[in-house]
């Protein structure tokens, strides 16, 4: 199968097709996801919440983030793997920005993700991409500015908020960000702004009309039950599977049922002989 690389991504926008993405916390995940055809399988750094348990996104740092996205592009080999950069990562300089998201590629990413647009960031994401990174752009609800945002709150709800959004997506398609995610824009907002871009948007909570679509891989599973978002759409019960499967699991230890004959190793009859003749010595 071919690589997805960003001129595939491009080329699925301009020919009207939409293009699939889906988060990945694990590389068996990842290369499931792989398998089952998605164009952009994004390191998100919700891995925060979905894998470590922690409460906001602020919490992870690049080590953590690297030793995820090194499992991921292991498992995803033909999808474009994206790496969030995580939480101050970027901000406090533009040479510590660009070496972090060296850092992310140097380890199997193919690309980075950066959220918000001002004239540092814009910086950023040029000096990046003219080092050889891909930089895909984040806009709309920005999970790294919650506590500037003041909460979970949908973004570009006017339509001043909606060419405030649209002016920075062209600011970003300008330094050369290769696609956007617009995160819990309203629907109407989300497609004015697409159909003003050459670069393609990636929508989540943002309607139908975004050139694709991403979502948390833990939602969709419902593996993550902490709390499901409005827009996340569950195709399975993966939590209850696995409450299942280690309810059985104990019961079946505790009752002596497993291990059975066919899950255990035997000695041969003759190392058996040995076995017992030992035994017998040692009592002796
Ligand atoms: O961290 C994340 O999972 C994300 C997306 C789902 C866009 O940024």
């Amino acid at each position: 199968m071919k690589k997805v690389t960003i001129k595939t991504i491009q080329k699925l926008k301009n020919e009207g097709q939409k293009i699939t993405s889906l988060t990945a916390y694990d590389y068996s995940t990842a290369k499931y996801l792989d398998e089952a055809g998605v164009d952009i399988v994004m390191v998100g750094d919700s891995l925060a919440m979905v894998a470590l348990g922690y409460e906001t996104t602020h919490s992870i740092g690049m080590e953590e983030m690297l030793v995820f996205t090194k499992a991921i592009a292991k498992g995803a080999t033909r999808a474009l793997v994206v790496a969030d950069m995580p939480f101050m990562s970027y901000h406090s300089d533009v040479a510590t920005a660009v070496k972090n998201a060296g850092e992310m590629i140097k380890i199997g990413a193919r690309a980075v993700k950066i959220e918000g647009c001002n004239d540092y960031l814009l910086e950023v994401i040029e000096r990046c991409i003219g080092a050889g990174i891909p930089v895909m752009g984040h806009l709309g609800f920005t999970p790294q500015y919650l506590n500037t945002i003041g909460g979970y709150n949908i973004q570009g709800k006017s339509y001043e908020a909606t060419l405030e959004i649209l002016q920075k997506a062209k600011e970003l398609e300008k330094a050369g960000v290769f696609a956007i995610v617009l995160e819990m824009v309203p629907e109407e907002s989300a497609e004015y702004i697409t159909k003003n871009l050459a670069v393609p948007t990636i929508g989540i909570g943002a309607g139908r009309h975004c050139s694709g679509q991403i979502l948390v891989s833990d939602d969709i599973f419902g593996k993550f039950s902490d709390f499901t978002p409005k827009f996340a759409r569950k195709y399975g019960n993966l939590h209850l599977l696995i409450k299942n499967c280690a309810e059985q699991y104990v019961k079946d230890v505790q009752n002596s049922k497993f291990p059975s004959e066919e899950e255990i190793f035997k000695l041969s009859e003759e190392e058996l002989r040995q076995l017992e003749l030992h035994a017998i010595n040692k009592i002796l």
